[in-house]
């Protein structure tokens, strides 16, 4: 099974682990570019390596959305609530996103899948600064950013900076003003250049990316080789305990650059 396979981690995962400053990399074989079955693959790696580090009983599980988790969710394995209580929330609001592909969604997959509970969030993606500091005193959101401080583990995908930034509305204006600033990558609402710099931001309720280093677990989800470049343009920020699932797509991409 795939957990034996966790502990001896492959030359290339341990290459593209120490060539991104992470702890560990899981790479499964293929390109979901080309393949659709790699999005199998990455969802049953995904819960291997929950199972292997998450510990027995509660546990709460921030997820943000993306089609990557939204195609892999049902991969997670019934095992995994065996002597867990697990709790998926999601990362941000994210109603204007396409429905299949937000985090509301996909928190109410991994919970039917693995017997455990999820909570909504049921907010727009992108709040103005005033709605923020009123929305974040409501009760029900409140609760909601509570279990997200305190997250034991989270889930997260990793997007292009222009695809995302089109997925989320900006308009040619806005669109080349960040190929200006040189946006590669987009994560947790922040668009980074390559050198990691934040060059845009979009105001979630939610994770913020300044909070990420105290989770215990991070686990980035991201697959195919286009991906390669938003890969490679965030890792470097990401905290050192973040595990990236990814395929031979993405990796073979990355290590074949310097
Ligand atoms: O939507 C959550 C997210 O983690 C984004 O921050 C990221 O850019 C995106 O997923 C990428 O998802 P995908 O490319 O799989 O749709």
């Amino acid at each position: 099974p795939f957990i034996d396979r966790l502990f001896n981690a492959g030359e290339n995962e341990v290459k593209l682990a120490k060539r991104l400053g992470i702890d560990r990399t899981i790479i499964v074989p293929g390109d979901a570019d080309l393949q659709d079955r790699v999005y199998q693959e990455m969802g049953e790696a995904l819960s291997s390596a929950l199972d292997l580090l998450l510990p027995l009983g509660h546990s709460i599980i921030t997820v943000l959305g993306g089609q990557a988790l939204a195609n892999s969710a049902k991969y997670l394995s019934a095992s995994l609530g065996n002597n867990r209580q697990l709790e998926f929330v999601p990362g941000r609001g994210a109603l204007g996103e396409n429905v299949a592909t937000q985090s509301n969604t996909i928190v109410q997959e991994m919970a039917a899948q693995t017997h455990g509970t999820y909570k909504a969030l049921y907010l727009p993606e992108q709040v103005s600064a005033a709605a923020y500091r009123s929305l974040i005193r409501e009760s029900s959101i409140s609760d909601v950013l509570q279990d997200i401080s305190q997250s034991d583990a989270v889930i997260h995908g990793i997007g292009l900076a222009q695809e995302m930034a089109k997925r989320r509305g900006y308009d040619s204006i806005k669109l080349s003003e960040l190929r200006e600033k040189k946006a590669v990558t987009e994560c947790f609402g922040c668009f980074f250049d390559d050198q990691g710099k934040i060059v845009d931001r979009i105001t979630q309720v939610g994770l913020q990316f300044e909070n990420l280093k105290k989770i215990p677990y991070i686990f980035a989800f991201a697959c195919g080789s286009k991906k390669a470049a938003a890969i490679k343009a965030y890792m470097p920020n990401a905290p050192r305990q973040t595990w990236l699932i990814t395929d031979e797509g993405a990796s073979n991409m990355i290590l074949k650059r310097k």
